[in-house]
């Protein structure tokens, strides 16, 4: 593929580099991005563009591709009768312990073949850079035992192959719920995962990451600490559901283990967020969670004043996050969490990447922000201004969206 360019009237480019108190957005006024299949070439004003086929988008925005940094995406099945249980006072925990939620979702993925739930996952994923995706973060998790999880993982990595969906980053979701046949032996399926699973699956490649569910009614902290070191010695990233009903002190273990995220954290207390800011931990926030569960916000001004990394992510799983949008957890973000609409585009694009490993210094082709040297990806949307994409929300809005230089959305023919 030879250079072109797509111009439009704003170019938000998320660039550290061009990123001032004034323009905290790096946005190009009348710009045009350059690239090809490789990478971007250069991004600037129109007027000096170099001599290339530039197709014109007049006054749409363009922003870099959207980042998910948190999904659950390889589910199969539907759990459409535990949410209406749910909305008549059913407890989502307590439907949990009496073998639904997770449990049911294990089921749904044990019943399936590998080929049934990665073409469940590519046409997910396929509707996902519709809406504006094109890196995704998919996890495990609901295969439990070792040949589910196995499975799972090996259809994430098939729909990773696919062309036409983002970019995916695979995530071994270790210790999500202790499967049926565990619960006599919790201590050994934990030390299992630990010490033959993890190596196991970063040795095939299998996944970048590796994430545990730490709460009450989970996985303690100690029991996922043997597995997240296992995960770094077998050199894979962790990323941990942390504090989503309690604070059980999963902060802590994500600095101690080198952890990129913590995620959900509707619940953690000052000593809790001052250590993620001295660690360098992100904070992933799932609205739609907190929402579809009636919870309280995270404490989000308290975050955001440590210093803390906001990024924003769908959550999408079949339980506590029945949505497939990224833009609606940015909507709900502004609403909810009264983050600001920049706040949240930059929290799900750059700050999303980061997290992933996708974005980083001196990092060759990059993703999360239109720069010289990152990946083309990026989404030209049916909008007049970014701030439109948290509201009004509900639809897709993108117009073109590519993907290492190659479209895989949007509505334009
Ligand atoms: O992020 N909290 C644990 N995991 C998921 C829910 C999974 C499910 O209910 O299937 C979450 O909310
Ligand atoms: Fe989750």
């Amino acid at each position: 593929m030879s250079l072109v360019g797509v111009a439009a009237k704003r170019i938000v480019t998320g660039d550290p580099a061009r990123i001032t108190a004034g323009n905290p957005l790096g946005i190009v006024e009348n710009g045009v991005v350059v690239y090809d299949d490789r990478s971007i070439s250069w991004v600037g004003p129109r007027a000096s563009a170099a001599q290339v086929p530039i197709v014109d988008y007049g006054d749409r925005v363009v922003t870099a591709g959207l980042v998910d940094a948190h999904t659950h995406a390889a589910w199969v099945g539907s759990r459409h009768d535990e949410y209406a249980v749910r909305m008549a006072g059913g407890d989502y925990r307590a439907i949990a312990a009496a073998g639904g939620g997770i449990l049911s979702s294990y089921r749904a993925v044990a019943a399936a073949s590998e080929d049934e739930i990665a073409e469940t996952l590519v046409a997910r994923l396929r509707r996902m850079a519709n809406l504006g995706v094109t890196s995704c973060e998919v996890k495990s998790g609901y295969g439990l035992d070792p040949d589910g999880e196995r499975k799972q993982l090996r259809a994430i990595e098939q729909a990773r192959r696919t062309a036409g969906v983002p970019h995916v980053v695979a995530t071994y979701l270790a210790l999500h719920a202790l499967p049926e046949s565990a619960r006599a032996s919790r201590d050994h399926y934990v030390l299992r995962v630990a010490s033959s699973l993890v190596p196991e699956i970063a040795e095939a490649k299998l996944a970048s990451f590796v994430d545990a569910y730490v709460d009450q009614n989970a996985f303690t902290v100690d029991e996922a600490r043997i597995v997240c070191e296992s995960a770094r010695r077998a050199g894979l990233g962790v990323r941990l559901h942390v504090g989503q009903f309690a604070d059980v002190g999963g902060a802590q273990l994500c600095a101690d283990v080198g952890a990129r995220s913590a995620d959900h954290v509707e619940h953690i207390d000052a000593e809790g967020i001052a250590v993620l800011a001295r660690a360098g931990v992100a904070a992933v926030l799932l609205p739609v969670a907190s929402f579809t569960l009636g919870q309280a916000p995270p404490p989000v001004a308290a975050l955001r004043a440590a210093g803390v990394s906001l990024v924003v992510a769908s959550d999408a799983n079949p339980g506590t996050a029945p949505s497939e949008s990224l833009p609606l957890a940015m909507a709900m973000a502004v609403r909810m969490y009264a983050m600001t609409p920049a706040e949240v585009l930059l929290g799900a694009t750059r700050l999303a990447a980061a997290s992933l490993g996708l974005w980083g210094a001196g990092m060759r082709k990059p993703r999360g922000a239109l720069a010289p040297g990152a990946r083309a990806d990026l989404v030209v949307w049916d909008l007049p201004h970014e701030n439109a994409i948290v509201q009004p929300w509900g639809g897709p809005k993108t117009w073109v969206v590519l993907r290492d230089g190659l479209r895989i959305g949007g509505a334009a023919d």
